[in-house]
């Protein structure tokens, strides 16, 4: 753990009374229930709760994928409303400032580790040779130096995992959202992925937002948020003078 962002660290996002129904009529289910949330630059964020409780829908719409209901108050990324912005500013917003690792990984099979970790370089119109060059010091960071050339059916889930996580940093976006990125690792490249991720969070205008069932990464947060129900029920700094919460410290990574 390092120390927290200060009170006045700039917001990385910031969430108003954030609400989310799937279906209508009798079947219509309110998910995220008046949502208040604050993710600080230069913070590793943690979102926990029970399964089913809104957190992936939360990382979805603070990623701008989903939308909120109407009535919602706001949902502002590094001080730009996503609430009014147009459905293609969107698109390149979050192409330039955000990394978004899936719980599914949502590799393209047809390509290489290689070519799945340049795509959003691609994106950004870097050339083919800049974007591959890139693409491999970053998988070379999480461990996979000698997977460069594989599909994604060729590696095992950490593996995968990881492919995963080198494409979100490798266009160093200022905000990274994981949806259990350690979920697959063994203690290792957990720790590897960790310390990748508080490089990250070491630098006052970036930030990482992890939901993360993982206890032994628990340490490694700034701020953790609990959910339950659709709601922010908890919501706990850890620094010097606030340690982790009892009920939250487990044996953490070996
Ligand atoms: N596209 C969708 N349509 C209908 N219901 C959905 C949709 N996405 C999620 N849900 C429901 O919303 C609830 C919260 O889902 P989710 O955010 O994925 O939870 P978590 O990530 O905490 O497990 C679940 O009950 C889920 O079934
Ligand atoms: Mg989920």
């Amino acid at each position: 753990m390092s120390s927290s962002a200060p009170p006045s660290a700039p917001l990385a996002a910031r969430l108003r009374n954030v609400n989310k129904s799937f279906g209508d009529g009798g079947a219509r289910l309110q998910v995220l229930k008046a949502i208040d949330l604050d993710v600080r630059c230069g913070d590793i964020t943690m979102l926990i709760g029970p399964s089913g409780c809104g957190k992936t829908t939360l990382l979805s719409i603070i990623a701008g994928t989903l939308g909120c209901d109407e009535g919602s108050g706001e949902v502002t990324v590094f001080g730009q409303d996503l609430l009014r912005m147009s459905k293609g500013r969107t698109t390149q917003f979050r192409a330039q400032s955000i990394g978004f690792i899936f719980q599914s990984f949502n590799l393209i099979p047809t390509l290489t580790c290689v070519e799945n970790v340049s795509v959003p370089l691609l994106i950004q119109g870097k050339s083919t040779g800049f974007a591959e060059k890139r693409a491999r010091e970053v998988l070379d960071q999480v461990g996979l130096a000698d997977r460069m050339k594989h599909r994604p059916t060729q590696l095992s889930g950490g593996q995968q995992q990881r492919v995963a996580i080198a494409r979100a940093l490798v266009h160093e976006p200022r905000l990274i959202i994981c949806d259990e990125p350690t979920a697959a690792l063994d203690a290792k490249n957990g720790t590897l992925v960790m310390d990748l991720f508080e490089k990250v969070a070491r630098s006052p205008e970036r930030a990482v937002l992890i939901v993360t069932h993982d206890n032994r990464i628990f340490s490694h947060a700034n701020r953790i948020a609990s959910m339950d129900d659709g709601r922010i029920v908890e919501l706990h700094d850890v620094d010097a003078s606030h340690p982790l919460p009892e009920h939250l410290q487990h044996g953490f990574h070996a």
